[in-house]
């Protein structure tokens, strides 16, 4: 076997290893294996590049990866579980970076290249330049470094397309033959060229900053895997300069999942693409506790103590808990998985209701649960479990909000109108654990809270559902 058919032998390997690694990645079970098993595939295609290449100086590569491996695990073992998103934030944007940088070092023998290639870096300096900033922009409204409202001004969305415009046409007069390039511009050289690509890269670097500052922080999940989509899209474009064929299968594969993603966000949200693009939705800082709903009926809660709340699951056989963002924020999922064991024990069953969009980013709550040893057997979907909560004794609602409520289906005046939801409102009783009456996302308060079957059992989850334990052992 020749050298090249050894790569390319490897190279497809490494490709066949991120498909089944991504595959797996789809079910909590598998998760970790699909994970171990696209690491695997980006060993292979970091070594075999390596040889293939005829990298043979070593030194600068190793001090490279020994860092980066540092930064990583350090970053990776000091994230809290609700500061996920921002940390894919900031990996998209390195990611987006990187295609940016290859593009502009391959620029240098663009004369030479052939006119597809050429376009490649264009559209890899494009696209990489605007995850970079765009990535900076969401890290930063979400780590609260820069305003996590929407910055809005006249004119915003035309001058944005106006600056893509300019970008897509001077790529186009960049990769114009030298003929037409001497015709338009006599005694042009490789400087003029350079100026035009260092303008791209200007202009790039400004639309990723302009195209997110609208959007408000709460949508930001939303965007940051749009621009895990674009990060791709940036590697396999980078892929096409470099003619290396790993790049443009992982990056297509990245660049596809990050849209599939986005658009499940936005479905289960019952939002377009363009509404969260346009911005202006869910900014709930400083908002007040819940009086009314969005049509305007007041809301009347009824509040019970640890021993109320107790004795409601002391007569229960049949449990449906709804987990949502506050039991994130609260890390308070071995907590609730002591409540289960308990309530178990004592001869009921217990079962988990998965809303798609609970917490923060997709599968939030499954990885939490997963992290506290809840058998995965315990964990529905919404439309699987949907049809259970009216042959339930307690829905027991922990930090979830917008996922629960009935406004969705019936208020048109809502922001979450048409959001499928979780029938948590169809127990027989409901109890809802969280610290006050205040919105959650979508910044909107809860009618559930006012019905008659609603218990209201505030406080911090992980101390509210610690009591609850200790009071049902005492019973
Ligand atoms: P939310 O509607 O955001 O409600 C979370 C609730 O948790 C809040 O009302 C808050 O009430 C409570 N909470 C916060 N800290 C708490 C603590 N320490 N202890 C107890 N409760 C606490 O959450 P959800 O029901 O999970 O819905 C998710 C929302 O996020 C949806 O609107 C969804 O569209 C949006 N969203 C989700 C995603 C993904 S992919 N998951 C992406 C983008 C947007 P208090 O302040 O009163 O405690």
């Amino acid at each position: 076997m020749t050298e090249k058919a050894f790569a390319i032998l490897i190279y497809l390997i490494s490709s066949v290893l991120f498909i089944v690694g991504i595959k797996r990645l789809a079910s909590v079970k598998t998760a970790r294996q699909g994970n171990f098993l696209a690491a695997l595939g980006m060993l292979f295609a970091i070594g075999i590049t390596l040889f293939d290449q005829k990298i043979l100086r070593y030194e600068l590569i190793f001090l490279g990866m020994g860092l980066g491996a540092l930064i990583g695990a350090v970053l990776a073992l000091r994230i809290a579980m609700t500061g996920m998103p921002q940390m894919v934030a900031l990996l998209n944007g390195l990611g987006g970076g990187a295609s940016l940088l290859v593009a502009v070092a391959e620029f240098e023998g663009l004369l030479d290249l052939p006119v597809n290639t050429g376009a490649s870096i264009f559209l890899s300096i494009l696209i990489g330049g605007v995850t970079l900033t765009g990535s900076l922009v969401a890290f930063g409204k979400l780590q609260g470094l820069v305003t996590e409202k929407a910055v809005v001004f006249p004119l915003q969305h035309p001058i944005n397309a106006l600056l893509i415009l300019c970008a897509l046409l001077l790529s186009v007069l960049a990769l114009l033959s030298p003929e037409a390039w001497a015709g338009l511009r006599p005694a042009s050289g490789a400087l003029d060229r350079e100026l035009i690509m260092l303008i791209i890269v200007g202009l790039s670097l400004l639309l990723g900053i302009l195209l997110v500052i609208p959007i408000g922080g709460a949508d930001m999940p939303v965007v940051i895997s749009l621009l895990n989509s674009y990060s791709g899209i940036a590697a396999a474009t980078t892929g096409f300069i470099l003619k290396n064929n790993v790049l443009i299968i992982t990056g297509s594969l990245v660049g596809a999942s990050g849209i599939i993603l986005t658009q499940i966000m936005c479905k289960s949200m019952n939002r377009s693409l363009m509404n969260v693009l346009l911005g202006g939705f869910g900014s709930t800082s400083g908002a007040s506790p819940a009086k009314t709903t969005a049509s305007g009926k007041s809301i009347v809660v009824k509040e019970v103590g640890v021993e109320e709340a107790a004795m409601v699951f002391d007569a229960a056989t049949s449990v449906i808990i709804v987990p949502g963002y506050g039991m994130a924020v609260a890390q308070a999922q071995h907590v609730v998985k002591e409540l289960t064991d308990l309530l178990s024990k004592r001869g009921a069953t217990v079962k988990f209701a998965i809303h798609p969009v609970a917490g923060r980013m997709p599968g939030h709550m499954n990885v939490l649960l997963a992290d506290a040893s809840v058998p995965y057997e315990q964990l529905f979907e919404m439309d699987d479990i949907n049809d259970e909560f009216a042959s339930t004794d307690v829905a027991l609602i922990i930090g979830a909000n917008d996922v629960t409520n009935p406004a969705a289906r019936h208020d048109q005046s809502s922001p979450i109108y048409g959001m499928p939801i979780l029938n948590c409102d169809k127990a027989r009783t409901v109890v809802v654990v969280k610290r006050s009456l205040r919105p959650g996302y979508a910044g909107i308060d809860n009618e559930l809270y006012g019905f008659d079957n609603t218990l209201m059992y505030l406080g911090d989850a992980k101390e509210a559902i610690s009591k609850l334990i200790s009071e049902i052992k005492s019973l």
